[in-house]
């Protein structure tokens, strides 16, 4: 690749310091030039995994390495000891360890060899799922299930709500599966307009139950729900999905209604827990345990194929050349697919929150890049938007495109487009034009020469810019289990080889706490000290909330009402039956 002028220093052991002289001696090479080179690179760099409806497979030959580069990034993870760390996983070690708990979400998916508490919640789950799809599990007034709401955030609410979007063409009509998570009251109210409370099942999702957000909405749930049914109706219309049965009973959810799941399971690693119980409702559990059986491939895969034959393992190993070594800074993730439209702010989640560390995990500085900016949006619809960039930006950004053969909405010639697009943008960002192809074209055209000559550096594309792609026969609930695994075990390997704990999540702490300070200030409270920045716009803010002619003071009176009555009034403005 034409690597940037400046390249981040690597760090200075054997494997990194061979990585490092590697890189010189690829340094000026374009992509396209190794594909010229070598007739075997598609068949050398990519990998296939068989599938009941085609292979699976990861290309990775329009990245800037060879043959050579992975043997270089397997030694280096040798060096790092990935073996030991991944058998470290499978064992259930307490691999987490600065919150000393192991990482086990592998034991969820596997099978007959789950845990028997884990299989004895999955069977808990069936049959729930069941009841409430037969129209067996009635509300108070008596009537089906006809919209269930998860209540969750983060890992809470992204993993079940990005599944039953993509799994979407699986699921039913007259049964309808709504995500709320931002505290941002427009969520749950615009979310509950429209909804009928008798037909209505919360599933209140938290791993510990005590997240500021989740805790709210619910509690506005709640008061909609009782609002409408009276209090003895929360029995039939909420369920909690928790690690945390004492905060789920003071709650006021019967934890006889409460399906658990366990410290062992990372939020960004659980809707393959409880926390896909809104899927099974909304896809059926078959296609849950397959989406379960789907993953449970990958694991076995990852678990036991040698490095440089193993799909998470290589995919990792593609992202650490990227980006600690090429100094690439972020990872666009461009599913084409709509139904996978909410693939990237899942892995948003699972690359930032899992690998967006600075230390390793003996606390030193780490001495390489990590995580990279994760960003995303379906295909083509990203093209229209921020694909200028990465065909024309002045720093390369690494792409995985996700092309899917067959849609599950064939209709015209609408996919055979797509896919077109796919590879199009995939072949475009590595191939690129020059400015003398770029005049050529406008001269053959027509173009006056000095127009010719002035426009050719617009319209000329540096190209060499390294994707990767995965391709998928169909998403069915076992490929796409398939694909979020071959990405969680990529982010371990990841983790691995830069030294750090991919599993625990300090760096949201400090900003939670800071709005547990702030909000009595924007409720009335005496101010506290802060910077002038904050200290101002704080002012601000209680400036343009307070109501005209009223002191601040007055808007925090009605903590109660808020909490009560919440949104719900407004949500159920159009039938008239909120407490407003
Ligand atoms: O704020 C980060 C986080 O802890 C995530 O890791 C987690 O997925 C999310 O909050 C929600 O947490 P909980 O499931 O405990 O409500």
């Amino acid at each position: 690749m034409s690597f940037p002028a400046s390249l981040p220093a690597l760090p200075g052991t054997p494997a990194w310091r061979a990585l490092a002289r590697h890189r010189a001696a690829l340094s000026g090479r374009r992509i396209a030039e190794m594909f010229a080179d070598d007739p075997g690179r598609f068949a050398d760099l990519s990998l296939s995994l068989d599938t009941a409806r085609g292979p699976f497979l990861l290309d990775l030959s329009k990245n800037a390495l060879t043959a050579e580069t992975l043997d270089l990034l397997a030694a280096l993870a040798a060096e790092c000891g990935l073996a030991e760390q991944v058998a470290a996983m499978f064992a259930g070690e307490a691999i987490n360890a600065t919150e000393k708990r192991a990482a086990f979400h592998v034991a969820l998916r596997a099978g007959a060899d789950a845990p028997p508490e884990v299989r004895e919640v999955l069977d808990r789950i069936a049959d729930f799922s069941a009841a409430v799809r037969a129209g067996d599990w009635r509300g108070a007034t008596g009537k089906a299930v006809t919209d269930v709401v998860n209540i969750g955030i983060g890992g809470s609410d992204l993993g079940p709500a990005m599944v039953c979007g993509a799994l979407a063409a699986f699921g039913r009509d007259d049964l309808r599966a709504h995500f709320v998570s931002n505290v941002d009251a427009a969520h749950i109210a615009r979310t509950l307009r429209g909804l009928d409370p008798e037909t209505t099942l919360f599933i209140v999702t938290s791993k510990t139950f005590t997240t500021q957000e989740t805790l709210r909405n619910a509690t506005t749930a709640r008061g909609w729900l009782t609002g409408h049914l009276g209090e003895a109706a929360v029995a039939q219309h909420f369920v909690a999905v928790s690690t945390n049965a004492a905060a789920v009973s003071a709650f006021g959810i019967d934890t006889a209604n409460m399906f658990g799941f366990w410290d062992w399971v990372g939020g960004r690693y659980s809707l393959w827990s409880a926390v896909g119980l809104s899927i099974a409702i909304a896809v059926g559990f078959e296609a849950f345990e397959a989406l379960l059986a789907g993953a449970r491939t990958m694991d076995e895969h990852f678990r036991d194929a040698p490095p440089l034959e193993n799909l998470p393992v290589v995919l990792a190993l593609a992202g650490i050349w990227n980006h600690s070594a090429l100094g690439i800074p972020a990872l666009a993730v461009l599913p084409y697919d709509q139904m996978l439209a909410r693939l990237p702010a899942y892995l948003q989640q699972l690359e930032m929150e899992s690998n967006g560390k600075g230390v390793t995990m003996a606390g030193a500085p780490v001495a390489a890049a990590t995580a990279p900016v994760l960003f995303g949006e379906p295909g083509t619809n990203g093209q229209h938007s921020f694909y200028q960039l990465l065909h024309q930006g002045t720093r390369a950004v690494a792409c995985d495109f996700i092309v899917v053969a067959h849609s599950h909405y064939e209709i015209a010639d609408h996919q055979p487009m797509l896919l077109a697009n796919a590879l199009a943008q995939a072949e475009a960002l590595m191939r690129g034009r020059s400015a003398a192809e770029a005049k050529a074209e406008m001269l053959a055209k027509g173009t006056p020469l000095a127009e010719a000559e002035r426009l050719a550096p617009h319209r000329a594309f540096p190209g060499d810019r390294p994707s990767t792609t995965i391709l998928l026969p169909r998403v069915t609930p076992e490929t796409l289990g398939m694909l979020l695994a071959l990405y969680e075990h990529k982010v371990f390997v990841q983790s691995a080889v830069w030294g750090i704990n991919a599993f625990d999540q300090w760096g949201v702490e400090l900003g939670k706490q800071m709005a547990g300070a702030i909000l009595p200030e924007l409720m009335g409270g005496e101010p506290r000290p802060h910077d002038g920045s904050t200290a101002a716009l704080i002012g601000l803010v209680c400036a343009l909330r307070a109501p005209e002619g009223a002191g601040d003071a007055d808007e925090g009176d009605d903590e109660e009402g808020d909490a009560d009555d919440g949104p719900g009034g407004d949500a159920d403005s159009g039938d008239g039956g909120g407490e407003g």
